[in-house]
């Protein structure tokens, strides 16, 4: 028990090292293509509202809180990376609008009170995580976190392909530690947390198929074959990203409106909480 204890806290330190290190070119990793498909899928399925209150949990970079803050939520942002944070605060800095507070804090364990948001995201981040346990406990902390009636919004690595030709589903790539699941393994872990309806659609339906500089090159015709392709079940086999919406039903909330459960959050913060 202690030494599995022992084995995910190295994972977990070995990722927080590596997402330091590379804080300033992660986005360069991600291709034009992958970017345009993935976030606007996100956005639409996560339809931010202004002066809604939205948890980024493994916010990173700030590739998708940029456009939460943009369109006027009240964003907090949590990620164990100070580094990516750092990069976060920049990038959403010239915004004027919404407000964004980040917090460095592991999203198995959030420093935030109960059901304080209407809605909650974390993208390519659960695949991340070690072990089902810890996944679990992940699960766990973003329903407590929400309001009844909230939503979360997951991506996450799609295995089946992979489980097809043979691949494991569990791998590390250098020192990041990865997880994937298929759409009936991740519909079973997300229902025994979330009671509501569960709605799986697959993304990034292309990117295994076609080189990157095809994909940017013809992205206009690709992006809506992509779109397509999301809207049959075909994308649970072919698409490299499985997205699920859920919401929280059952709750026993009794919250003064407040998302800031820990009083060393302020300490734990990067930057000062701007007020926009
Ligand atoms: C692949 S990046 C995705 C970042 C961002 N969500 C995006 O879509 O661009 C994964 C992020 O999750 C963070 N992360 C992984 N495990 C975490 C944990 N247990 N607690 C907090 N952050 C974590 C990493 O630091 C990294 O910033």
């Amino acid at each position: 028990m202690e030494r599995r204890k022992d084995r995910v806290k190295e994972i977990k330190m070995k990722e927080m090292e590596q997402r330091n290190r590379l804080a300033k070119e992660y986005d360069k990793f991600i291709s034009d293509y992958q970017h345009k498909v993935e976030i606007a899928s996100a956005i639409d399925e996560i339809n931010p509202k202004e002066g809604e209150y939205i948890l980024d949990a493994g916010c990173g970079t700030g590739r998708i809180t940029y456009r939460l803050v943009e369109a006027g939520c009240n964003v907090v942002g949590v990620d164990f990376s100070k580094e990516s944070l750092k990069v976060c605060r920049q990038r959403c800095s010239a915004l004027n609008k919404g407000n964004l507070h980040l917090i460095i804090a592991d999203v198995c364990n959030l420093p935030l009170k109960d059901c304080s948001f209407d809605k909650c995201i974390s993208t390519e981040v659960f695949e991340q995580i070690p072990t089902e346990e810890e996944r679990l406990k992940m699960l766990h902390e973003l329903h407590r976190v929400l309001k009844p009636g909230g939503k979360l919004i997951l991506t996450t690595y799609n295995y089946s392909l992979r489980k097809i030709i043979g691949r494991k589903r569990e791998t590390f790539s250098g020192e990041l530690y990865f997880y994937r699941y298929d759409y009936f393994k991740l519909k079973h872990t997300i229902s025994t947390v979330f009671d509501g309806k569960i709605k799986i659609i697959g993304i990034l339906n292309l990117i295994h198929w076609l080189p990157v500089n095809m994909l940017n090159k013809f992205e206009k015709f690709l992006i809506p074959i992509d779109k397509f392709i999301e809207k049959t079940p075909f994308s649970y086999l072919l698409a490299h990203l499985l997205s699920v919406k859920c919401e929280k039903i059952r709750a026993n909330c009794e919250n003064n409106g407040d998302f800031n459960g820990d009083k060393n959050t302020k300490e734990k913060q990067i930057g000062e909480e701007t007020e926009r």
